[in-house]
């Protein structure tokens, strides 16, 4: 089979290699593999630049979907011609984060979904919406769990809230999607205005311009009336921290997810207290959050947002574009 396996860090450096076809073990499955889909910490681990070094060869992504094709002896949770995701953490079952096995993440360390087949635990698939397309089910396990996670799961968003989302990338436009379904509303950051329009379209109620307004923390409290927002989707990192705690509410949640604007920045701790902030790291989530969402985007007949379908073999072109941040929502491979 063929695989595209990082030998060498950089994207230019991404090459085409054949593989045998795996064999399922004990309790474990092989999927063909129809599409999978990027996250901004592919490009990081395919670059070099991850703050985690993983032992190469490597076959990177964690987000793909396809088709179950072999079972191993004793898996009952799947049969062969079931589609399902793989799921991010390959350990991560339910309950808290201390079941998630450190290394147990698809992508890096484990061999991910830019291959022909993969091989994983049966415990590690979900089933994916009947209603979704391949691409469309393929941006489901880092991204849209990261949103669902933090927002549902962990947040328990009711609806009349309001929810700050930064940006217009693959998190941030899912928390804009599960946010409406759960009936609030939402305000968006971009650097863009046609992007700030699409988000309106979507369903968010005002848009900033994080790169005109760089201190928009409190005209977005303003905009949300009632002393603040009420939940934050934080990928900005420790540029836009003090921004997001300016803009809660007072006990408002920040949930924070990643660094698009560095890792470099200060925080006064007690500003976490001026503000009654409740902050949580947000690890993506576990596969019952998974199943969740699933149901979630199911029973309402949600699509996830796909900027551009790329062809697999036009990989490092994908990764390329996706890292220049032009897209909005998903940039998927079809295999
Ligand atoms: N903790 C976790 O479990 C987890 C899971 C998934 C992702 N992440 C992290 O979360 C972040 C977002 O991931 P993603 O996959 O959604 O990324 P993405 O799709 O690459 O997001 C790109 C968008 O982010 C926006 N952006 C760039 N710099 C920004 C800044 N300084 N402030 C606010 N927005 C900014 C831009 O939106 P505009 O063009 O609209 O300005 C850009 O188009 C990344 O840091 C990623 O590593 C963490």
């Amino acid at each position: 089979m063929k695989a595209f396996a990082i030998e060498q860090h950089g994207i230019a450096n991404l090459r085409e290699v054949e593989r045998p076809i795996p064999e399922p073990r004990h309790g474990e499955v092989v999927i063909r593999v129809a599409a999978a889909a990027l996250n901004y910490r592919d490009v990081e681990i395919v670059e070099g630049s991850y703050h985690t070094r993983f032992d190469l060869p490597l076959i990177p992504l964690s987000d793909g979907v396809g088709e179950v094709v072999a079972v191993g002896e004793g898996v009952r949770r799947v049969g062969v011609g079931d589609r399902v995701a793989g799921t991010f953490w390959q350990n991560w079952i339910g309950g808290d984060f201390a079941m998630a096995e450190a290394g147990g993440q698809l992508g890096g360390p484990i061999d991910g979904m830019l291959a022909d087949y993969v091989r994983l635990s049966a415990e590690g698939v979900v089933h994916v919406p009947a209603h979704l397309t391949d691409e469309e089910a393929a941006t489901l396990p880092c991204a849209g769990l990261t949103a669902w996670h933090a927002l549902v799961t962990e947040g328990r968003i009711r609806p009349g809230e309001t929810v700050l989302v930064q940006g217009t990338g693959g998190v941030s436009i899912f928390a804009l999607q599960f946010a409406r379904l759960a009936g609030a509303s939402v305000i968006v950051t971009s650097s863009s205005e046609a992007k700030l329009e699409r988000a309106r379209a979507l369903g968010a109620r005002a848009g900033i311009n994080y790169r005109t307004s760089p201190k928009w923390g409190l005209a977005v409290r303003d905009l949300a009336g009632g002393g603040g927002v009420d939940h934050v989707i934080e990928v900005g990192g420790p540029g836009s921290f003090a921004q997001s705690l300016a803009a809660i509410r007072p006990g408002g949640q920040i949930n924070v997810i990643g660094y698009l604007g560095g890792v470099d920045g200060t925080i006064n701790p007690l500003d976490i207290f001026r503000r009654k902030a409740r902050v949580r790291g947000i690890p993506v989530g576990s596969r019952e959050s998974f199943e969740a969402m699933t149901r979630g985007i199911g029973q309402n007949g949600l699509r996830p947002v796909i900027d551009r379908v790329f062809p697999r073999a036009e990989v490092s072109a994908a990764l390329d574009y996706f890292r220049s941040g032009r897209h909005f929502g998903k940039v998927v491979l079809k295999f």
